[in-house]
C-alpha cells in the first residue's frame, strides 16, 4: 500500500466541536492573583497583589483563619445554594433533613472519561449532577475570594483583573483537568473556556515551589521528590533541578500516585463501625445526619493520634506485609496513653435502639489482638493497635510505591505535603522506610497549606519551570491499513470493505501511534507525520481521530481512547499530515493538506456539551 495510510473517516465516532484559542475580550491589566486549591476533602484559597507580590495570604473560605474549609456543600432539595465549607455541615446537621449534603464529590471528576457529568449521591441518597455541585462550590470560593481582596483594597476590583490559578492533581487525567476548566466558567471565575486568565496547575509541582524557597537551597543536579497527602490522593512528581535562579526543572518520570489519602483511613474507621453495629444499623446511620458527628469526633482522633515509640515496631510489621494487624503492646496501647481516642456512640445507639455492650463483647471476641475498652456506657476506646489497622493499607500502598520509584530513581530529598502530611503516623512512617544519609524528608511548617501558597507562588513566577516533561499517554490517530494476514497487529481484527477497481478489498483499523507514553517532551515539542491519503475516492474531507491510551505500545485499538478530532479537505490523490503539539495543559492537533497547504487546527475538546 506504498506506506500510505488512510485516516479512518467512515469509523470516527464522534465529531467533536473544534475551538481554537481566544483572547480576553476586555483585557485589563490583573491587581491580584488568587490560588484556589479545591480539594477531596478541604478547599482554602490563597491570594497576593501584584505590586507586593512577596506576601502571600492564605484564607479558608467562609472564615477568617489561614487555613482550608471542608469540601463540603449544601443545596435546597430544588438545588439552590445553601452553604458552603464546614457551614454546610453544620447547617446540615441543625437543619432541613431534605436539604442535599455533599462531600467526597471531587474524586468523581477523574472517573469521567468525556461522555457527561457523572451523577453524585447527597448524603440523603438524592443526587444532582457534578457540574451543579462544581459550580456552586467553585462560585462560593470565586465570591469569598473577592470580597476578601475587594476589603483590603482602595480600589474595586472585579474578577477579570484576576489572575486565577487552579490546582488539580497531577495524576488526573488531560480530561478530567479540563472538566475543571468547565467548572471555573462555570463558576464566572472566567467569561471565557479559554481564557489565559485561569492557569491550572499541578498540585505537587506548586507544592514544590514552597519547599523549594523555604526549606532548602536546591543545587543543579539535585534529584527530589514532590508527594502531595492529600484526603483523596496521594500524588507524586519527581524532578531534577536543571539550573537554579530562576529555577528550571526536569521532570524525571511522569507523576504517579494513587487513591490512598486520608480519607482512606475514615473508609476502614467507617468497616469498623459496620462490623460493630451490623448492617442495617449501619446503613440507618449513615443515612441520618447523627453521622456526621461521629465522623467529626473521628477526624479529631485520627489528628491526634501519635504512635510515638512504637514506630519501629508498627512500620517493620506493615513492610511484613501487616495482613493480621498490628502487635504495638496490648490494652491501652505501648505509649500508656488513653487519651483522644474516645469515640461517643451514643447518638447511633439511641437511632438503632441498640445496646453498646453485647456489641462490644461481640466485637472483643473476635478481635483480642485489639479489644475495645467501653467509657461511659455509650462511648468506645479505640486501642492504638485498632486506629493502626485504619493506617495500615494506605501506609503499605504508599511505602510500596515510594520505594518502587526510588529503587529507579536516585532522590536526594523526598518533600511531603498535603493536610495528611500533619499526621505523626505518616511522617514517622515514612522517616523509617526513606531517610537516609544521602536522603532527607522535609515537611514544611504548614504542609496542608503548602499547594494553595505555592499556587500563587506558579502564577506570579511567570515562566514556565518546566524544561521537560514525560508524556503521561500514548497518542496517535486512527487509520485504515489494508488488511495483511501476516500481520500480528491485523490478526482477529474486524474487517472494513471498501469498493477498489469493482473488487471488494478489506482494511482493518488500527492505531497509528505518533507519541509514545514516557517520551521527554519541551514545552514547545511538537510531532508531525505525513503521508495520509484518502482510502475512498468519493472522499473530500480527511478526518483525524485523536487517541490516547495508557499503554505503551497499543495492541489493540479498543485500548484507546478518543479524546477529540481535527479534520482538514482533501481530495483522492492528495497527502494530509497531521501534528500534534502539547502545551503547558493543553494539546493541540494540527491536519494539513499537503497538497494545497490548507490546515485546521483543533484545541482537544473533551465533548462535555453534551450535558
Ligand atoms: N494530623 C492528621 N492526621 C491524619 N490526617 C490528617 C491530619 N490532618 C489533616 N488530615 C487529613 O488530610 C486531609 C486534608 O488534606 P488536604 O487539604 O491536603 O486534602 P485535599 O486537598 O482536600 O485532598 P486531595 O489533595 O486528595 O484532593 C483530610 O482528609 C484530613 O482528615
Ligand atoms: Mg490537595
Amino acid at each position: 500500500m506504498n506506506g500510505k495510510k488512510h485516516p479512518d473517516t467512515i469509523h470516527s465516532p464522534n465529531k467533536r466541536a473544534r475551538r481554537g484559542y481566544q483572547s480576553d475580550a476586555s483585557f485589563r491589566p490583573a491587581i491580584a492573583c488568587v490560588g484556589i486549591d479545591f480539594g477531596t476533602s478541604r478547599t482554602g484559597f490563597a491570594y497576593a497583589f501584584m505590586d507586593r507580590q512577596d506576601e502571600i495570604f492564605c484564607r479558608e473560605p467562609g472564615g477568617q483563619e489561614p487555613g482550608k474549609t471542608l469540601t463540603n456543600l449544601l443545596l435546597t432539595r430544588d438545588e439552590e445554594f445553601i452553604a458552603f465549607g464546614s457551614r454546610a455541615r453544620e447547617e446540615y446537621y441543625e437543619g432541613d433533613p431534605s436539604a442535599l449534603f455533599f462531600e467526597n464529590f471531587k474524586m468523581l471528576l477523574n472517573e469521567v472519561d468525556g461522555g457527561s457529568y457523572p451523577v453524585v449521591s447527597a448524603l440523603n441518597g438524592r443526587e444532582a449532577s457534578l457540574r451543579t455541585v462544581l459550580a456552586h462550590s467553585l462560585k462560593y470560593v470565586k465570591d469569598e475570594a473577592m470580597a476578601t481582596l475587594n476589603r483590603c483594597s482602595a480600589v474595586e476590583i472585579k474578577a477579570d483583573q484576576v489572575k486565577w490559578v487552579v490546582t488539580v492533581p497531577a495524576i488526573w487525567s488531560d480530561c478530567a483537568k479540563a472538566m475543571m476548566r468547565k467548572a471555573a466558567l462555570d463558576a464566572a471565575l472566567i467569561k471565557e473556556e479559554t481564557s489565559q486568565l485561569l492557569q491550572l496547575a499541578l498540585e505537587p509541582e506548586a507544592a514544590c515551589m514552597v519547599c523549594e524557597r523555604e526549606n532548602v537551597c536546591l543545587r543543579a543536579g539535585d534529584q527530589f521528590m514532590v508527594v502531595d497527602c492529600g484526603g483523596g490522593t496521594i500524588d507524586i512528581t519527581m524532578s531534577c533541578v536543571h539550573s537554579c535562579n530562576p529555577l528550571s526543572l526536569d521532570e524525571l518520570a511522569a507523576p504517579s500516585g494513587g487513591p490512598w489519602g486520608s480519607t482512606y483511613v475514615d473508609r476502614e474507621f467507617e468497616k469498623f463501625i459496620l462490623e460493630l453495629l451490623g448492617e442495617q444499623a449501619f446503613n440507618c446511620s449513615k443515612e441520618s445526619v447523627v453521622w456526621i458527628e461521629v465522623l467529626r469526633t473521628w477526624e479529631a482522633v485520627k489528628n491526634s493520634f501519635d504512635p510515638k515509640g512504637l514506630a519501629k515496631v508498627a512500620f517493620s510489621n506493615l513492610n511484613g506485609g501487616v495482613q493480621g494487624g498490628m502487635s504495638m503492646g496490648t490494652g491501652e496501647g505501648a505509649s500508656g496513653r488513653s487519651g483522644g481516642r474516645v469515640i461517643n456512640l451514643a447518638p447511633l445507639l439511641v437511632l438503632n435502639n441498640l445496646q453498646l455492650e453485647p456489641l462490644v463483647q461481640a466485637f472483643n471476641q473476635k478481635h483480642p489482638d485489639k479489644p475495645l475498652q467501653i467509657r461511659m456506657m455509650t462511648a468506645v476506646m479505640l486501642p492504638n493497635e485498632l486506629i493502626m489497622s485504619f493506617f495500615a493499607p494506605v501506609l503499605r500502598n504508599i511505602t510500596r510505591h515510594i520505594s518502587r520509584l526510588i529503587s529507579s530513581h536516585r532522590i536526594d530529598y523526598i518533600f511531603v505535603v498535603g493536610g495528611f502530611a500533619e499526621s505523626k503516623v505518616l511522617q514517622e512512617n515514612l522517616k523509617f522506610n526513606f531517610e537516609a544519609c544521602d536522603r532527607r524528608i522535609v515537611v514544611p511548617t504548614r504542609p496542608s497549606l503548602a499547594v494553595v501558597r505555592g499556587a500563587v507562588m506558579f502564577q506570579l513566577s511567570q515562566g514556565e519551570r518546566f524544561r521537560s516533561r514525560i508524556a503521561r499517554f500514548t497518542y496517535g490517530c486512527d487509520i485504515l491499513e489494508p488488511f495483511d494476514p501476516f500481520d500480528r497487529r491485523h490478526r482477529d481484527r474486524k474487517l472494513h470493505f471498501k469498493t477498489e477497481e469493482g473488487k471488494m478489498v478489506p482494511y482493518v483499523r488500527i492505531f497509528n501511534p505518533l507519541v509514545l507514553k514516557g517520551t521527554r517532551m519541551s514545552p514547545s515539542f511538537e510531532v508531525t507525520q505525513a503521508q495520509f491519503e484518502s482510502v475512498e475516492d468519493s472522499q473530500d474531507m480527511c478526518d483525524f481521530d485523536i487517541l490516547a491510551s495508557v499503554e505503551e505500545e497499543v495492541q489493540n485499538i479498543e485500548d484507546a481512547k478518543t479524546i477529540g478530532s481535527v479534520g482538514v479537505k482533501l481530495k483522492a490523490g492528495q497527502e494530509a499530515a497531521l501534528s500534534l503539539s502539547f502545551g503547558k495543559t493543553e494539546i493541540q492537533a494540527t491536519a494539513m493538506n499537503l497538497t494545497t497547504g490548507e490546515k485546521s487546527r483543533a484545541v482537544i475538546d473533551w465533548g462535555f456539551d453534551s450535558v
